[in-house]
């Protein structure tokens, strides 16, 4: 079968590769009607999160159609068409039960202590093969699938896999109650849904910072007020529209590809930190292969970090969901620690929201299709990653069909 194969940092292929099958009674084999490309997949093919396993397929967003099942497995049935959430969860140990799935004590291979296992990630993660291909097995498949009733189409579930469900956690860590006053940096994927998550939680007013047009019109279509860091400085711009307070709630949707202005009042800033974010790109990652305008690392690890310490009000709450890897130690702790900012943050525990998510689609609250910008088949995809990794005007999210 085909699948899109890691192979090594900025050198990603499509490959023919072994269909998967049963290892252990938990697991369900899954034919894929649906993937994506995520935010997340860019970092490993960057250099930023590391390290990988050759051979890794990547994706961990999927839809599809139950085709073989372990004999532990007991809610699914062959023919049933399910979404598959990002992080794997063996929902039997206490971290599942108490819904920290991201946190599963016995999902990882390489121990309870290594850290999230989901599908297509780094050697730390399992490696556990991924969902960009054409059929995949999926452990823990009673917990990690859930059915999808009839009214949620394909290209509205694959939001529901991992985009969606990470924004609505980073929502919920930021603890957003009605009438609060939100930014969220980064308008991606992500961001974007960050946004739609805010608003049906209450928040009175939302900020969306980035620097890509296209990008940000969404965000405004969305109803967020926005502001683009390379025509003006955003924590200015943040201060001044609050009246001079700053935000309650803040989330971090970028991660650590973030850049520096490049243009406008924050640049000359950036200017000043140049040696500092250098440094940290450096220990963050050093190997790096960029290909033309391809495969680039961020400039400025800790520039959001730093960017919401100083926008948000005394006393509020900064959710980081924006990934970061485990060798990053740049946090602006001193700026964060004498505000009395809350400070929460992780890997998104998705098998706890996708319920709730698939309800809101199906009784006609949130039609999520709208940040779709694109559906391209398989035999295509490492075009797509291309055009979604430079982050081409308007190249939002991208879906995988079968070819
Ligand atoms: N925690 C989780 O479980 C989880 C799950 C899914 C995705 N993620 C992460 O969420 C992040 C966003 O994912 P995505 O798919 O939307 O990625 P993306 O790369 O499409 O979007 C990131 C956006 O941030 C913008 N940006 C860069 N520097 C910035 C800055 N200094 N200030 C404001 N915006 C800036 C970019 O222009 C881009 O639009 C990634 O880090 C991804 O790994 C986390
Ligand atoms: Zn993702
Ligand atoms: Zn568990």
């Amino acid at each position: 079968m085909k699948a899109v194969v890691w192979h090594g940092i900025g050198d990603i292929r499509l490959d023919d590769v072994p269909e998967p099958t049963l290892q252990e009674p938990t697991d369900a084999i899954v034919r894929l009607t649906a993937s994506a490309i995520c935010g997340t997949d860019l970092h490993f093919i960057r250099g930023t999160v590391s390290p990988m396993v050759p051979g890794t397929i990547l994706g961990h967003e999927g839809v599809g159609i139950v085709e073989q099942v372990g004999t532990d497995v007991r809610n699914l049935n062959i023919g049933d068409r399910v979404v598959i959430g990002s992080t794997i969860g063996c929902g039997m140990c206490a971290y599942c039960r108490a819904g920290y799935y991201s946190q599963c004590d016995k999902a990882n291979p390489n121990g309870p202590d290594a850290g999230t296992s989901f599908f297509g990630g780094p050697k730390d993660s399992g490696p556990v093969q991924g969902l960009q291909a054409e059929k995949a097995r999926i452990p823990f498949a009673s917990v990690t699938c859930v059915k999808l009733p009839d009214e949620v189409s394909d290209d509205q579930a694959i939001t529901i896999s991992d985009i969606w469900p990470t924004a609505y956690f980073g929502a919920d860590l930021a603890d957003i109650k009605p009438g609060h006053t939100v930014a969220v940096f980064g308008c991606g994927p992500v961001g974007q849904f960050v946004i739609a998550s805010a608003q049906s939680m209450g928040a009175g007013r939302i900020f969306a910072i980035d620097a890509i047009p296209s990008r940000l019109d969404m965000a405004r279509r969305q109803g967020a007020e926005t502001i683009n860091f390379d025509q003006e400085d955003p924590v200015e711009a943040l201060k001044r529209l609050t009246g001079g307070t700053g935000l309650d709630c803040v989330v971090d949707a970028v991660g650590v590809d973030a850049y520096h202005a490049h243009s406008g009042p924050a640049a000359e800033q950036a200017k000043q930190e140049e040696q500092t974010f250098g440094e940290e790109v450096q220990k963050i990652a050093p190997e790096q292969h960029p290909d033309g305008k391809n495969w680039i690392p961020g400039n400025a690890p800790s520039q959001v970090a730093e960017w919401a310490v100083k926008a948000i009000a005394k006393a509020g709450t900064f959710a980081i969901i924006g990934v970061y890897p485990q060798t990053d130690q740049f946090f602006p702790i001193g700026a964060a620690m004498n505000k009395n900012l809350t400070i929460r943050m992780g890997n998104c525990n998705h098998r706890k929201y996708i319920p709730h998510l698939i309800d809101l689609v199906k009784n006609g609250t949130v039609d999520p299709t709208k940040v779709l910008t694109e559906i391209e088949t398989m035999s295509e995809v490492l075009d797509a990653y291309k055009a979604f990794d430079e982050r081409r005007p308007g190249w939002i999210k991208v879906e995988l069909a079968p070819a």
